[in-house]
């Protein structure tokens, strides 16, 4: 449809009509296979909403979208189609690691192509929206959804934004196999008080400006066609009725002209945030803040006509809304192809294609973050080797966002090993969760609940823990697979203590008192406190939660097929009274010094040290590397001018291997105080024992750039340091100036 062909619809459409384009209905309001999704209200919603509802949430598959999609338009007065949206999160049936991990693999372009083949299969399967990527900057382990952020670090979450939005939308989205992508929580969600989901976020304007709204613009620049609101309050405003947060910075500052939709009943809990006195008032401020589509409370579709009709919200607002849903759907193409890609042979020939599972095995391979190897990894094969834990033999390694991905899909770790090396050996050890762990709410089925297969249930688990001792006694190194349950990270998972489940730690130590060529690998939607594991185990690989070709990668990383590369993105704490930790914080006016703590007012602990157990940036591989001092081609640059910072570095192991080779500024003295270090650019570079390379950075202008005492985003004369090194700690620095 051309433009004016719109506004003709527009012009056409009842008002009821046009404020049911802004309704938003689970699928199981027009049957067929439904994936139910979050907290299902029972809502009494009038024949005619669904009648004339402009999208759904939770319907997918080619044959039952293209069912309800013909129905619905037989009765629908301007033949006006559904949007069907999901969410797919790290990866429809194939499943990618999720967010977390794909962040550690400081490979963009990666998550590129893994959106991607996530949004072929979707497309195929029917649906036209994925509700990501989300992209809230994250410095708390305790919030379960860090799982679904790329991590702590502004820059990397921008690069990961815009991949992940040019991933799932291509350079149009009328395009095949696209879906529109949509950036979410707008905005701060990432920041709950005290770790805790759905909690206020309390934000200085300029924090939230310098940390958490880059990475919201960078999916909106790469042309994300929808935006999601946030559940928290910004400034004591519930974000979804927050006018300030979304006409004047989304639309107003931003520019992003397209559709915003709230997320799961939020305009409802704006009663609850004790801002509006009932739904009517939710119905008018969430309108009035911009928010195009009411998600799952039929808020909008009860009150708005009347509204409009007693002139309390003008009619103009209902056609902003309901143009700009339009357009969506034109762009596309759904006017002239109700079904888009929705094909049931497709849908056999693209979901967990081969193309499909190497990129998953990739991905996760590169995923995954050494923290510690002495000198037991990689593994040799027919070597007296013992999988214990309860991930040896789990398919359950999805991550908590990945509903549509199959557990009978993935291959498991035995199934790789054994694909490996026959003469392993295998024990569960433990269940993943002992009884101090409930995950209420969550599963109903018990063989749902602590992921072990159900025929291990019978046995106790001190026959379980006697077996894996026995055999951690008789191996010569112990694979020690353990981690979260994969529930227990993502929405709704807060934990005041961020532990591996107490019932592995006894099966870690049990085995540790049998063995001590133990190698850790540790599934995680989060970092968690492993001081004692980082004490105790030789080796610790974080494999995140890896999807469906995990079991494939971690025995492509413990084998040596492949080395590991991947850097964290979210600092591992100390422990979780550290938490939030994060690298780029501010230096304080009495900055702790490493080694001096006799200073005692100095800001720091008294009982645990300053710094992280493992910052951001770090990663090992299986050789080492040495990158010698940094050197630049000037000490004074002007603002259009640039300086070349250089390091050269090299393999001094005797296995080939890739380093990330990270770039940090510091401004030393500015308007307003700067973060003691931040990442501007990084370079991945693949050396040959012996090899050594020249990694030279171009540092301009841009690099120098920040949110100013007067709130503009720019440069100001001074002294910088530049740091170049294998992780956030690095010291390997000189200095410069920027000249007026
Ligand atoms: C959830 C999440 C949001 C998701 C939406 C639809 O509550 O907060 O990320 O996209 O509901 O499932």
């Amino acid at each position: 449809m051309t433009t004016q062909e719109l506004q003709d619809l527009l012009g056409s459409m009842s008002l009821e009509e046009k404020v049911n384009q802004m309704n938003q209905l689970a699928g199981g309001f027009f049957a067929g296979d439904v994936v139910a999704m979050g907290p299902l209200q029972e809502m009494g919603v009038p024949e005619e909403s669904v009648r004339l509802t402009g999208s759904v949430l939770g319907a997918l598959g080619a044959e039952t979208v293209k069912k309800i999609q013909k129905n619905f338009l037989e009765n629908q007065p301007h033949r006006i189609p559904l949007l069907f949206m999901l969410d797919v999160i790290n990866g429809f049936k194939t499943i990618f690691p999720i967010p977390l991990g794909q962040g550690a693999t400081f490979e963009p372009e990666l998550s590129r192509r893994c959106a991607q083949a996530a949004a072929k299969e979707a497309a195929v399967s029917g649906l036209h929206v994925t509700f990501a990527p989300m992209v809230d900057l994250v410095r708390d382990a305790r919030w379960g959804r860090v799982m679904e952020s790329t991590g702590e670090d502004p820059y990397l979450n921008c690069l990961f934004s815009r991949a992940m939005v040019e991933g799932f939308q291509g350079d149009d989205i009328k395009e095949p196999y696209r879906v529109a992508a949509c950036v979410k929580h707008f905005a701060g969600y990432g920041a709950p008080t005290a770790g805790r989901d759905y909690n206020t976020v309390e934000l200085s304007e300029h924090t939230l400006r310098e940390f958490y709204l880059p990475s919201y613009r960078a999916g909106v620049d790469a042309g994300a066609a929808m935006v999601m609101t946030s559940f928290n309050t910004i400034d004591g405003v519930p974000a979804t009725a927050n006018r300030w947060l979304m006409r004047d910075v989304l639309r107003g500052e931003m520019g992003f002209d397209g559709v915003l939709i709230s997320d799961w009943a939020a305009i409802e809990e704006t009663i609850y945030h004790g801002l509006c006195a009932d739904r009517r008032e939710a119905a008018r401020r969430a309108a009035e803040a911009g928010v195009d589509i009411d998600m799952m409370t039929g808020i909008y579709s009860e009150h708005l006509c009347a509204l409009v009709r007693e002139g309390v919200v003008p009619e103009a607002l209902i056609d902003e809304a309901a143009l700009r849903i339009l357009t969506l759907k034109n762009k596309l193409g759904l006017f002239e192809n109700p079904y888009k890609d929705a094909d049931e042979e497709k849908e056999k020939e693209v979901i967990l294609c081969a193309a499909h599972r190497e990129l998953a095995r990739e991905a996760a391979a590169k995923s995954f973050v050494l923290l510690k190897n002495e000198g037991v990894l990689p593994l040799a094969k027919g070597k007296k080797t013992a999988f214990i834990g309860p991930y040896a033999d789990n398919p359950r390694m999805l991550g908590s966002w990945s509903f549509i991905g199959s557990p009978e899909d993935v291959v498991t770790v035995r199934q790789a090993v054994s694909e490996w090396d026959e003469s392993a050996v295998f024990c569960e050890g433990s269940p993943l969760l002992g009884p101090d762990v409930k995950l209420e709410g969550f599963m109903e089925r018990p063989a749902e609940t602590d992921g072990a297969p159900a025929k291990e249930k019978e046995r106790s688990a001190e026959e379980m823990l006697a077996e894996a001792v026995a055999a951690a006694a008789e191996a010569e190194t112990v694979v020690l697979m353990i981690g979260e349950h994969y529930l227990q990270s993502g929405e709704a998972t807060s934990n005041a203590n961020i532990q591996i489940p107490q019932i592995q730690m006894e099966l870690f130590e049990k085995v540790c008192e049998v063995n001590e060529q133990v190698v850790v690998v540790l599934f995680t939607g989060r970092p968690l406190d492993i001081r004692r594991i980082s004490e105790k185990a030789k080796a610790v690989l974080v494999v995140w939660m890896p999807g469906t070709e995990g079991g494939h990668a971690i025995v492509d990383v413990l084998s040596g097929a492949v080395s590991p590369t991947g850097k964290l993105p979210m600092s591992f704490p100390y422990c979780v009274g550290q938490v939030p930790v994060h690298y780029n914080e501010y230096s304080t006016g009495r900055p702790h010094v490493p080694g001096k703590d006799k200073d005692r007012f100095r800001s720091k602990y008294l009982d645990i040290p300053n710094g992280p157990l493992y910052p951001f940036g770090f990663g090992m591989g299986y050789t080492r590397f040495s990158v010698s001092p940094v050197e630049t081609d000037r000490t004074r640059m002007t603002a259009g001018e640039c300086i070349h910072v250089s390091v050269r570095v090299k393999n001094v192991g005797d296995l080939p291997g890739t380093e990330t080779v990270q770039l940090y500024i510091r401004d030393i003295a500015a308007s307003v105080v700067r973060p003691v270090r931040e990442l501007k650019q990084f370079q991945k570079v693949a050396l040959a024992p012996g090899e050594e390379r020249e990694v030279v950075f171009t540092v301009t202008n841009e690099d120098l750039c920040f949110l100013t005492a007067d709130g503009r985003w720019e440069s100001e004369p001074g002294e910088f340091e530049v740091s170049a090194g294998t992780d956030s700690t690095t010291v390997n620095s000189a200095r410069f100036v920027l000249a007026e």
